[in-house]
């Protein structure tokens, strides 16, 4: 279940709005099938695999990341493909909550004399499938937000010099990290400032995240979809009301990078679900700028508070990664 929950993870920001799964199909303690849900969100990861198996499919056992889902939608359902391979037992780390699954899958395998094993892994899986379940449960995807500081939470100096306070390798790991995201969003201000690009480079072909701006205002002149950029979004209003608007529109995993503002007023409706943070070692003081607005706390008790799960060196500067409690 671990290999077929790293092959899941290949499919992260790619698959939208669809979940990224892995399956990885054994026989007599050989692979003999791998497949994870492909750019676009089809084909399914247990298609993939059973059309690498082949015949030797017969008699496997299928590890899923998730339940195989059992409704006819552009393709046919997974669970009725595995019946049809002759897979003898199917090991599943989480129930499919989508309303048009939800169990359903496991219900077609079991009289069909298939073995069904769930709820393997499950902890691992729910943090892989964080965004599409976020969007099933919660109707909104899942918030990132990502800011590189100094040592003393700075930005920028006061006079607004910020290139570059964290070094070359920790901004290859925010291109990473874009590329495990649906869409990058920032705030009107950072659009007009920074006319940012938003985009993944270098990495070959690879589908690109939406870009989101969050303004009232018209928007300056950016770059358009395609040659290298993904599609361009502008929403507004209230971040509770734009969030539930872009889970319909079908994302599971943002980023926002930005600015302070809207980071602020995120924090602030509660809709940041993890903080990644690059602290370089410098100290830019008071009088530098700070990288998240005001929050307008009266008591520490108040504070959104986060639970650090990781902590990384990344060249000359330290990434610690947060979930919310
Ligand atoms: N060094 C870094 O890592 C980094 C990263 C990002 C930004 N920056 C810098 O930060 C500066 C801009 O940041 P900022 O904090 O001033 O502005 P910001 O957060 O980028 O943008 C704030 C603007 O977003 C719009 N907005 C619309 N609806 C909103 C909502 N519900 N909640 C919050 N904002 C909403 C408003 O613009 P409208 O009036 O258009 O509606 C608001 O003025 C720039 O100088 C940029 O270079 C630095």
């Amino acid at each position: 279940m671990r290999h077929a929950l790293a092959l899941a993870r290949r499919g992260l920001g790619n698959v939208w709005p669809n979940p990224a799964v892995g399956c990885v199909l054994v026989r007599c303690g050989a692979v003999v099938g791998r497949g994870w849900t492909q750019p676009g969100g089809r084909p399914h990861a247990e298609a993939m695999a059973l059309a690498q198996a082949g015949e030797a499919a017969r008699g496997a056992t299928a590890y899923v990341t998730l339940e195989p889902c059992a409704h006819h939608g552009k393709t046919p359902p997974c669970a009725e493909a595995l019946v049809r391979a002759g897979v003898a037992r199917v090991v599943t780390a989480l129930t499919d909550p989508d309303p048009r699954v939800a169990g359903r899958g496991h219900a077609i395998l079991r009289p069909a004399g298939i073995e069904v094993a769930e709820g393997i892994c499950e902890a691992e899986a729910r943090e892989v499938q964080r965004g599409f379940l976020s969007r099933i449960q919660q109707g909104r995807p899942t918030l990132t937000l990502k800011l590189a500081a100094s040592f003393d939470g700075r930005i920028a100096t006061g006079s607004g010099e910020s290139q570059w306070i964290t070094g070359a390798p920790a901004r290859r790991h925010v291109q990473a990290l874009r590329l495990c995201h649906d869409a990058v969003m920032v705030g009107g201000e950072t659009a007009r400032a920074d006319r940012p690009g938003l985009n993944l480079r270098g990495l070959g072909p690879v589908r690109q995240p939406v870009r989101i701006v969050v303004s009232t205002r018209p928007l300056p002149d950016l770059p358009a979809e395609g040659t290298g950029h993904g599609p361009l979004w502008q929403v507004a209003g209230r971040p509770e009301d734009f969030m539930v608007e872009l889970g319909a529109r079908g994302l599971t995993r943002v980023l926002c990078e930005g600015g302070g503002v809207l980071a602020a007023s995120l924090l602030r409706a509660g809709l940041v679900d993890q903080l990644i943070g690059y602290s370089a070692g410098l100290v830019l003081g008071g009088d530098g700028r700070a990288g998240i607005g005001a929050l307008g706390l009266a008591r520490l008790a108040d504070a959104p508070r986060f639970r650090l799960v990781e902590t990384r060196r990344i060249g000359p500067d330290v990434m610690h990664r947060w979930l919310r409690d």
